[in-house]
Parts: structure tokens; sequence; C-alpha cells
């Protein structure tokens, strides 16, 4: 599969001209984007991220290093329109409505009235707006704004979009059809650069997941890879003392809770040759539970363990 987007030694710094100060804002990031992928880029706060989405789109430069957007540099004015940007707090022309927004930006494309206006309409339909289309956007909700920020990063119909926080603000019906809206894109062979903090939605939409903690890539890889690793607890009555010694040398933890029954916690891959030892010394399974770290999980404990 051919890369969406290259970046290579990557970097960063922010000067405030006051302090003199610099803020290493990216830090020498390597990454590889897969064409038709969806890609989750997470981090708490002050990661980085938006920083890195602003340098792939041309809109800052970088202070080193360097990246490619569909096979050209980050920037180039042919790609521009072949890509499209939901910034974190888009800004809109409050005095339009969703539709006059929409045709506005089609416009802006190149597209005529007739075609802007076709276009808009299926975009406001696709977004949940069709019934708001003649509204001004001064009296959208927070949610339908974002929805029109959604629909304005498709008027080009892109091979690549950057969402910045596309679900940010959203309830929680919202947050579905926007997430049932981003997988429907990768169905069309589109590749999505998603940044978000919300790992519910990114847990379930990406292939593909990173996270970034001050200006570094700690983690990569699909959502099972970073999840997998994970423990297996397995509940039994009735063991016999070798099975006991036997579980005890293959588990993490065995905790006697009576003198009857066992809670024994096993790393996934020696989740069978525990309930093995248990069948075979003629014990009884009360309960097998796998568990599964969450997206959540692993994105605490990359940033607990990044501020060490
Ligand atoms: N224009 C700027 N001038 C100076 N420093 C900046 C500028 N933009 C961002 N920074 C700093 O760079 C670092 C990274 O900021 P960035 O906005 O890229 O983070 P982020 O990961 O998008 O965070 P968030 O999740 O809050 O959106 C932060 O320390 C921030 O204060
Ligand atoms: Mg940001």
């Amino acid at each position: 599969m051919a890369d969406a987007i290259q970046i290579r030694d990557l970097s960063k710094v922010y000067r405030n001209y006051f302090t003199k100060e610099d803020i290493l804002a990216v830090d020498s990031l390597n990454l590889d984007i897969n064409e038709g992928e969806i890609f989750g880029f997470l981090g708490p706060n002050g990661a980085g991220k938006t920083t890195t989405i602003k340098m792939l789109l041309g809109l800052i430069f970088p202070t080193s290093g360097k990246a490619t957007v569909l096979g050209k540099p980050a920037g180039d004015i042919e790609v521009k329109r072949r890509i499209s940007y939901l910034p974190e707090s888009p800004y809109f022309y409050e005095y339009m409505s969703g539709m006059e927004a929409l045709v506005f930006y089609a416009r802006l494309f190149g597209m005529s009235r007739a075609e802007s206006e076709k276009k808009a309409d299926k975009l406001l339909a696709q977004v949940g707006l069709a019934q708001a289309k003649s509204k001004s956007l001064r009296e959208y909700s927070k949610g339908m704004l974002q929805r029109i920020g959604i629909a304005q990063a498709l008027v080009n119909d892109p091979s690549l979009l950057f969402l910045d926080e596309p679900t940010s603000g959203l309830d929680p019906i919202a947050h579905m059809d926007i997430r049932d809206l981003i997988v429907s894109l990768r169905e069309q062979g589109k590749t999505v650069f998603l940044s978000s903090h919300q790992l519910t939605d990114v847990e379930m939409v990406c292939d593909r997941v990173s996270i970034m903690v001050a200006g570094k890539l700690l983690k990569m890889g699909s959502v099972d890879e970073l999840l997998k690793g994970g423990a297996t607890e397995i509940v039994a009555r009735k063991l016999s003392k070798d099975a006991l010694e036997q579980l005890r040398s293959i588990a993490h933890n065995v905790d006697e809770k009576d003198s009857d029954k066992v809670v024994c916690l096993t790393p996934d891959e020696k989740s069978q040759q525990a309930v093995c030892i248990v069948v075979e010394s003629r014990g009884e399974i009360v309960s097998i539970t796998p568990q599964r770290s969450t997206l959540e999980d692993i994105f605490i404990r990359t940033v607990r363990e990044a501020e060490k």
C-alpha cells in the first residue's frame, strides 16, 4: 500500500520573542500513514498534534526535517486541492446560512454556482443538517457548527482529510453519526488523519494509532497491537496442591480467596495452559474473563510513564 503521508525527522521549535524561550513542540517525528487508513493521532494537551498537522498542511514551516503528503512536499499547491482540514476551532462567517457557507467553500474550489448548490445540498444531508440549511450559522449550536466544519472538509471530495478534534462538543448521538461518517470515508477509499481526545471513538474507528507526548512519538501500532498483551482472569475451585503450584509458576498472580476458591491472573498466552492444569487435576473452572486493556488504559499508562 502506498504512503499518503511520510514524515521524516520533523521538528518544530516555537520561539517566544519576549522571553527568548524555545518550545520544542515536535521532536524528530517519523511517521508513515498508509493510503486508505484511518490513523488516530493521540496525545495530551500540548503534545504537538496541531503543530504537526499544520506543518503537514504547509500552514507553518518545520524547523527541521521534511514531510511529503500524497507524494509531494508538504504545502504543495496541487496537493492542497486533494486534501482538506477541519481545524480544532473552526471559524465561520456567522451571517451566512449553512447552505451559503458550503456554497461559498465550493465556489472557492472553482465549482459553478449550480454545481456548488448541488454539492452543498448533498453534504448538508450527509451531516444531518438538511433541516437547518437556511438558518444562519449564528443560530447553530456547537454540534451543528462542528457538522458544518466536517461538511466543509468534504466539499472538494478530498483523498486525504485532516480532522483535528472532529467530535469535540458533540452529544452521544452526534458522536455516533460522525464516527459512522468517518468510517464511510474509509469505505470510499479516503485516508483520514484523525487527532482526537475521544479515545473510545478512536478505538472504534482507527486502523492504527500513535501516542505523542511532549513532541515525541512514544507508541505506534494497530489498535489490536496496542491493546494486546492483556491478561485473563481464571476463577477455579477444588484445586490440588500440585495444581496450585503449577498455576503459580505461569501466572502473574494467584489469590486463594478461601480454602476452596482461587483467582488466578495469567498472561493471555498462558490462559489455555492454566485451564488445562485445572481440568487435568480434576479441579473446577468457575469463570474465565479476558482482562482487555482499553485505549484509555494504554494512553494513561504511556503519558504517566513519560512524565516520570
Ligand atoms: N503559535 C505558537 N507559538 C508558541 N508556542 C506554541 C504555538 N502553538 C503551539 N505552541 C506550543 O507548542 C506545544 C504544542 O502545541 P499544540 O497546539 O501542537 O498541541 P496539541 O497536541 O494540539 O494540544 P491540544 O490537545 O491541547 O490541542 C505547546 O507547548 C504549545 O504551547
Ligand atoms: Mg491541538
